[in-house]
């Protein structure tokens, strides 16, 4: 079995742990939470990709046999350079999902909420322009919605004022697809719901994602040894009982059945 290592800026990432432990649940996972420095969508390219390599890279002399940057931010400043410098290790990013987006929706008017950082990326506006010149993307940064998730409100009246001042220009201009382009978002589903109702089409890529990751995980020789669950490591930069009393409350795998541990990250402040 694998050691798995995936990697955020905080808490956002466990949507895709929660993920890869329903698919996945045989292997083992280190969670890496870098909540001391949450959020990252309002840092510098230049720091983003320097703390997401210096992360990645502990991930790897930890053992970690493939990487899941589960940050699309991280993902759109550092994944080229964790690539270079790590090609012995799969690593598998996370994007907002304006492809399928483009795909699926009926009126050609989407939504996609994510950090500043990762709407300003080369990365994504590069992507953007691959997609077809019909498809109108409202664009919106979610600022201040990372803290209040990291803070543990994901479902607090505070930040259901806050989402709907940041989704209304995507609900004015008609938007029949909302695309999640940040891995903290999906924790408020619940809320968006609230707020735009049942109709709008969702897009939340960690389904795909894990996907990717199972696919890398095929290539490697087939373990000698099966087993049902494997261990999951969460450590956090800030503080690891807050990380795993979240993962407990936000995840919907169910923790018993896996070995848990939880550790602070010491020496990489
Ligand atoms: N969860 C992250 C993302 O997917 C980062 C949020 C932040 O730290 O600003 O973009």
């Amino acid at each position: 079995m694998a050691l798995i290592g995936v990697f955020d800026s905080g808490v956002g990432g466990l949507s895709i742990l929660d993920e890869a432990l329903h698919q996945l649940p045989e292997h083992d996972y280190l969670y890496l939470a870098d909540s001391v420095n949450a959020p990252y969508g309002e840092k510098s390219s230049e720091w983003i990709a320097a703390r997401s390599l210096a992360l990645c890279q502990h991930l790897a002399k930890e053992g970690c046999e493939a990487i899941v940057v589960a940050c699309n931010t991280a993902t759109a400043q550092a994944i080229k350079d964790i690539r270079h410098a790590l090609p012995q290790i799969p690593i598998i990013g996370v994007e907002p999902g304006i492809k399928p987006a483009s795909m699926q929706t009926q009126n050609g008017i989407v939504g996609v909420l994510a950090t500043e950082a990762t709407l300003k990326s080369d990365k994504f506006n590069a992507l953007l322009a691959t997609l077809p010149a019909h498809c109108q993307f409202i664009k919106q940064a979610g600022a201040g919605l990372v803290p209040m998730i990291e803070a543990g409100h994901a479902n607090s009246d505070d930040i259901l004022e806050l989402l709907a001042q940041h989704l209304t220009p995507i609900q004015d201009a008609g938007a029949d697809t909302l695309v999640l382009g940040c891995t903290h978002y999906p924790f408020l589903r619940k809320a968006i719901r609230k707020l735009l109702g049942d109709t709008i089409t969702i897009i939340d890529t960690s389904e795909a994602v894990v996907r990717q990751l199972k696919r890398q995980l095929d290539l490697k020789p087939a373990p000698s040894i099966r087993r049902k669950t494997g261990a999951v490591l969460f450590v956090s930069s800030k503080d690891e009982s807050s990380l795993l009393n979240m993962a407990k409350e936000l995840m919907t795998s169910d923790l018993s059945s896996h070995q848990v541990l939880a550790k602070h990250l010491g020496g990489m402040q």
